[in-house]
Order: C-alpha cells, then sequence, then structure tokens
C-alpha cells in the first residue's frame, strides 16, 4: 500500500490510527517531547550505542533519540501499523535507523537477521497494559531475550498496570511520573533478572 502524507501532519494522523485502532494505539495523542525526555533521561548516547524502539507511532520518541544519537550509534525501530510505519520511513530519513514493520512480539527472528550485538537500550511505547497477558508475556519474554545483559527496557505507562507482570523479568524502577503529557505517565526503567 503506497499512502502519501504531503499534508499529513503527526497528531492528526496519530488521532485517525488511534481512532481506527485503539487498543493497539492505546492513545488519541502522541507523547509529549517531555516524556520522551523522561524516557532518555537514562540512556547513555555512547559511541556505538544501539537502540530498539518498539511501538513508535508518528515518531516522538524516534526523532529525540536520532537528534541525541551519536554517528556511530544504530537504531532499529518495530511498528505494527503499515500507515505508521510507512510515515515514519516518510518523515525520518537517517542511515543510523531501520524502520520493521511488524509485532515487536517478534523481534527475536527479526533481529537475529539482521546479524546485530544484543541492543543497549529497548525503549517501548506499546501499550502493553491493553495486551492480553499471554501476548504480553511474550512481549516481555522477547525484550528479556533480546537485551544485552547490562541493558535498559524503559516503558511508560499511563497506570501502574503492568508492574507485576514486567517484575517477572526485570528488576524494576518508576523513574518519574510526566504530568505534562496527554494522559499524563510512568516511566520505568528495567534491568534483566536472571531467570
Ligand atoms: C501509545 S502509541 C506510542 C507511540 C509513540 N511512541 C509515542 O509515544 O507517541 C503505541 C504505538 O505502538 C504500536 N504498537 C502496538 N502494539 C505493537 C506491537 N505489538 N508491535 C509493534 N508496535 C506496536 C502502535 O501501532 C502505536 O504506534
Amino acid at each position: 500500500m503506497i499512502t502519501h502524507f504531503p499534508k499529513t501532519h503527526a497528531p492528526g494522523l496519530f488521532f485517525r490510527e488511534g481512532i481506527k485502532k485503539f487498543i493497539k494505539n492505546g492513545s488519541l495523542v502522541p507523547s509529549s517531547k517531555y516524556l520522551g525526555k523522561m524516557m532518555l533521561k537514562s540512556v547513555e548516547m555512547k559511541q556505538g550505542v544501539f537502540i530498539v524502539e518498539l511501538g513508535a507511532g508518528t515518531g516522538t520518541f524516534t526523532k529525540m533519540i536520532l537528534s541525541e544519537m551519536p554517528k556511530s550509534g544504530r537504531l532499529v525501530v518495530f511498528e505494527i501499523n503499515p500507515i505508521l510505519a510507512e510515515y515514519l520511513r516518510w518523515q525520518i530519513v537517517d542511515p543510523r535507523i531501520m524502520i520493521i514493520e511488524a509485532d515487536a512480539v517478534d523481534m527475536v527472528s527479526h533481529l537475529s537477521n539482521l546479524n546485530t550485538n544484543k541492543p543497549n537500550y529497548i525503549i517501548s511505547g506499546i501499550p502493553i497494559g491493553n495486551m492480553r497477558p499471554s501476548l504480553r508475556k511474550s512481549l516481555l519474554s522477547a525484550v528479556h531475550e533480546t537485551l544485552a545483559e547490562d541493558g535498559l527496557f524503559i516503558q511508560f505507562q499511563y497506570f501502574l498496570a503492568s508492574l507485576v507482570a514486567i517484575r517477572k523479568f526485570f528488576h524494576t524502577k518508576i523513574i518519574g511520573y510526566e504530568y505534562r503529557n496527554i494522559p499524563p505517565a510512568f516511566v520505568y526503567s528495567c534491568s534483566k533478572k536472571i531467570l
């Protein structure tokens, strides 16, 4: 499907896709830069940093990551919505990014095809609270398998709804509550547990 976006602005597109696919989108408004800042505050943008972003939407965090990332860094994005994936490809042209239109639950096989090291950070905007428990478990297990041993998984949620599920896989800290976001959101920073 080829869609052109000459007059589309991100909030309008996000709203339209949010109405069509509310459970997967999780919101009708893209995240604010304030939330993006909180999501990235524990990320050390060292040389060669490798970041995976899950559920990029219209790219609020994606653009912030790229603006802070060194030239030697690499960003792989998973976005399940084909219209949003196409919008991201149209909006963001950068040699450091690869946009994969796929379910993040399948990240292990996609990333193994790329023949890379494990990512230092996995930054997620996926509404994990809306997922069926079995699917959420599969996603968290895939994040655990994918992430480098000393890596961080960073997730936001509007409610503290999935902490119990996340804590089965990760040591989890709530690093902030960003009220300048619609809706306000908690940010979790998670390091791997030995399972
Ligand atoms: C709440 S929006 C967040 C978008 C963006 N990160 C932001 O904060 O503005 C959730 C995004 O995750 C995507 N998504 C939901 N489930 C997904 C999955 N299993 N794999 C990949 N992307 C997914 C949706 O299509 C949507 O773009």
